[in-house]
């Protein structure tokens, strides 16, 4: 019998091959798209794709009961491409077909995990903006939004050090759709990365 080590990494092992399954059937041919990762019940990427018809639009989160969601809400919308996909953001990343590449990404109230404990699992690292970059051209913008203090500050910090992206204070909020966390926020604070 299997020990529960080899059945974890059995159990690893179908979880990418069914997500690679599922990206290389929703992108069979090269694509590219407008990215929101941790976009939980999908209100922000449906009103971003119903007012960008001509973009292809894909949001991934990890609880699939908010893809769910998400998806219903994108069959209500009167156009738009949105798509939604459960999965983890750096397993997405490292699965998606060779062509499908990113031409934004938006991370919106991603997890702030307070607890010091804690940090190494927050979404925006160094280690996120490295596997990000392979998916995208110079240029390309990824846009950060947070109500947590102490996690706007270690984005900034994560891009001092790192010099694939660079922080640009100039360009502004491109699309403005009350999130889940957003109607809960008191403040927030955003910020641009654009691709070297
Ligand atoms: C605090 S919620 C914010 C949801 C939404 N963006 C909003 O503003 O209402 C963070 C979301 O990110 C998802 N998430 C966390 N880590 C993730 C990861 N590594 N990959 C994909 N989704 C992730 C969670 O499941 C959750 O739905």
């Amino acid at each position: 019998m299997n020990s529960g080590y080899e059945q974890h990494l059995d159990w690893v092992k179908q979880r990418r091959e069914k997500l690679k399954g599922e990206l290389t059937a929703m992108f069979p041919e090269p694509t590219n798209l407008s990215l929101e990762i941790g976009c939980g019940h999908g209100h922000w990427l449906v009103a971003f794709a119903e007012n960008h018809p001509e973009k292809k639009c894909l949001g991934v989160d990890l609880i699939g009961d908010r893809v769910e969601r998400a998806e219903k809400k994108a069959r209500r919308a009167e156009q738009g491409d949105a798509r939604f996909l459960r999965g983890e953001a750096f397993e997405v990343l490292d699965l998606m077909p060779e062509h499908v590449r990113l031409d934004e990404v938006f991370i919106l109230f991603p997890d702030p995990w307070p607890k010091k404990r804690h940090w190494k699992n927050r979404l925006f690292s160094k280690a996120f903006l490295v596997e990000l970059a392979k998916r995208c051209e110079s240029g390309v913008r990824c846009h950060f939004r947070t109500d947590h203090d102490p996690y706007f500050e270690w984005a900034e910090e994560v891009i001092e050090e790192q010099d694939i992206w660079v922080r640009d204070r100039e360009i502004s909020w491109p699309f403005e759709q009350q999130t889940v966390f957003q109607n809960r926020a008191d403040s927030y604070q955003s910020l641009i990365v654009v691709k070297k």
